[in-house]
C-alpha cells in the first residue's frame, strides 16, 4: 500500500533514484517514502499531535490519537524506527517516541501532495545551514523548489542571524522549523503582492515550503551579468518594497542570498525567514548592513558604484530615485 495520490507511482520514481542524507546514514528518501501505508503516517500524525504535549509522546497516547490496536502500533512503530522516522526513549518506564526530521519530512511531503502542489520531488538542490533545498515537479511538470527547513540542528550562535521568535530559548526545533517556514512563505507572498523579486511561494505545509524554481545561479559565484548595475538596483528596488510596502528587512542579505537569471537579467533575493519588522530595535542596523553587503560585492566584483548613504535613502523611501 502506498500513500493515497493518483500520482504515487511518479513520486516513487522520482524518490528511488534520489539520496537522502540523515545524520551519518545515506538512505533513499524514495525508499521510505514508498514503503509508508496510510497507518503509518495515522502513527507519525499522531505523534507530531502527542509532540505538543511531551518531548517524547508515551505510547498510550499514540494509541489513543490513532485509535489503532496496539500490537498494529508496536509493528509501525519499530518499522518507523528502522526507517529513522522517529526515535525512542524509555521515561520512567513508559515507551515513548518522538519525530525525527525526516519524520516530519515525510508528514509534510504527504501533505503537499494531498494538496496537490507536488508531484514528484527530485535532486536535492542546496544543503544550508538551516535547510536542505529539493527541487520537484507539480502536478503539469513544472519545475519548482521545496525547502525543508532544519532550525535547531546548527546552534545559533553559528548563525549571524537574529530571531525575533527565538526569543523563547526553549521553543523545541520543529516547531522553530514550522515558524521559519510560516514566516519565510508569508513574507515572500507580501513581497511578491508588491512587485518585488522573490521566487514566487506556492504553499507551505510544517516546516516546508513550497517556491517557484528559479533557473539562476548564485551572486556569489560571481557570473558574468550583462547589466550587473540594473541588477544591483533591482536587488536594492526589492528591498525598498520590503521596507516600505511589507515594513520587513530581510536581516541575512548578501551575495549568497541573491539568485541571478543571466537570460532575464534579474535578480531574486531569497531566504527570508530572519526578517526583522521595521519596528525592531536592531532594524536599522540590520538594513544597513544588508546594503553594504551588497554594494560592497557589486563594487568588487562588477566595478558597479552605488553609494551607500543614498542607496539606504533610496530604499527607505526618502528619495524616489537612487542617483
Ligand atoms: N526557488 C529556488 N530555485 C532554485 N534554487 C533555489 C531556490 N531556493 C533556494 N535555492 C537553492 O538553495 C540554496 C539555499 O537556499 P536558501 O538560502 O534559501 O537556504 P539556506 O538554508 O539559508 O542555505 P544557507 O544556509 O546555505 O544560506 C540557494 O543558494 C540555491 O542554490
Ligand atoms: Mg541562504
Amino acid at each position: 500500500m502506498f500513500l493515497h495520490s493518483s500520482n504515487t507511482e511518479l513520486i516513487i520514481k522520482y524518490l528511488e533514484r534520489r539520496l537522502y542524507f540523515h545524520g551519518d546514514l545515506m538512505v533513499k528518501i524514495g525508499l521510505i517514502y514508498k514503503q509508508l501505508t496510510p497507518r503509518d503516517i495515522k502513527v507519525l500524525n499522531s505523534i507530531e499531535r502527542g509532540m505538543k504535549k511531551y518531548e517524547y509522546v508515551p505510547l498510550e497516547l499514540i494509541e489513543k490519537y490513532s485509535k489503532l490496536p496496539e500490537t498494529h502500533i508496536v509493528l509501525i512503530l519499530s518499522k518507523l524506527h528502522r526507517l529513522k522516522l522517529v526515535k525512542r526513549k524509555t521515561i520512567a518506564g513508559y515507551k515513548s517516541f518522538r519525530l525525527t526530521y525526516l519524520g516530519l519530512d515525510m508528514l509534510a511531503l504527504n501533505m503537499l501532495v494531498r494538496m496537490n502542489v507536488v508531484e514528484a520531488i527530485g535532486d536535492k538542490l542546496a544543503v544550508g545551514k538551516e535547510s536542505e533545498i529539493f527541487c520537484a515537479l507539480a502536478p503539469g511538470g513544472k519545475r519548482i523548489a521545496v525547502k525543508f527547513m532544519r532550525i535547531g540542528r546548527t546552534s545559533f550562535h553559528m548563525t549571524r542571524r537574529v530571531r525575533e521568535w527565538a526569543d523563547n530559548p526553549r521553543l523545541d526545533w520543529y516547531k522553530q522549523a514550522k515558524i521559519a517556514a510560516e514566516r519565510e512563505y508569508k513574507a515572500t507572498k507580501e513581497i511578491y503582492r508588491e512587485g518585488g523579486s522573490v521566487p514566487s511561494p506556492i504553499a507551505y505545509n510544517r516546516h516546508a515550503v513550497v517556491t517557484e524554481f528559479i533557473e539562476g545561479i548564485e551572486l556569489y559565484r560571481k557570473p558574468e551579468i550583462r547589466d550587473p548595475y540594473a541588477v544591483l538596483v533591482k536587488i536594492l528596488d526589492t528591498i525598498r518594497i520590503a521596507y516600505t510596502k511589507v515594513g520587513i528587512v530581510h536581516g541575512d542579505l548578501s551575495e549568497y542570498n541573491v539568485l541571478v537569471d543571466l537570460m532575464k537579467n534579474r535578480p531574486y533575493i531569497i531566504d527570508w525567514p530572519q526578517y526583522v519588522y521595521k519596528d525592531h530595535p536592531q532594524s536599522e542596523e540590520l538594513l544597513r548592513r544588508d546594503i553594504e553587503y551588497i554594494i560592497r560585492f557589486f563594487r568588487k566584483q562588477y566595478m558597479v558604484e552605488i553609494d551607500t548613504v543614498k542607496a539606504l535613502k533610496y530604499v527607505r523611501g526618502e528619495d524616489e530615485q537612487i542617483e
